[in-house]
């Protein structure tokens, strides 16, 4: 049978741990959809077309994974691309209970996909988009934690700051 499973987010902007999580999928599943969707909950610092670009420029060569940008309900777009499940990395127990909400509200919403968690690479499990932003904005070094062709442009985003 062929899989499909979205690997959802902001990735505002990608991150290393997010690299690790979407090529691991890609491992487990026939067909990987990276989906950039809008978290109403946070203030974002690219937009959709920069984000999209990034990700292509660093996963766009994996055979299976598609990014697609989406502007709505992560349920309904499963629905819509024939996804059957939902893979997101577990960095911590924080990241639990705020996943395993959504898992159940997806679930409630498309009972037809399930959530898969993969944990984070220990190396990954402290990073995020925010703390690679907040330490860019301090002109900090960012190298390790973000892929090395897309550097420049998230370190030029925050050094006018
Ligand atoms: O990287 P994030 O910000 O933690 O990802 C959260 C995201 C974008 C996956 C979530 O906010 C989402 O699914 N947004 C799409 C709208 C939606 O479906 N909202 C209901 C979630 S239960």
């Amino acid at each position: 049978m062929h899989r499909t499973v979205i690997c959802p987010g902001s990735f505002d902007p990608v991150t290393l741990g997010h690299i690790d999580i979407i090529t691991r999928a890609s491992q487990l599943f026939d067909r990987v959809i990276v989906g950039v969707f809008v978290n109403r909950d946070k203030t974002v610092s690219f937009s959709v077309e920069e984000r999209i670009d990034f990700l292509n420029r660093t996963i766009g060569h994996l055979p299976n994974v598609e990014i697609v940008g989406f502007e709505g309900l992560l349920a309904e777009y499963a629905r819509e691309c024939g996804a059957t499940a939902v893979c997101k990395g577990l960095r911590a127990v924080s990241d639990f209970e705020y996943e395993f909400q959504m898992a159940l509200a997806n679930r409630k919403l498309n009972p037809d996909l399930d959530t898969v968690f993969l944990t984070a690479d220990a190396q990954y499990t402290y990073l995020s988009s925010s703390i690679v932003k907040n330490i860019a904005s301090f002109g900090g070094d960012i190298s390790g934690f973000v892929p090395a062709c897309i550097h420049d442009e998230i370190k030029n985003r925050f050094s006018s700051q």
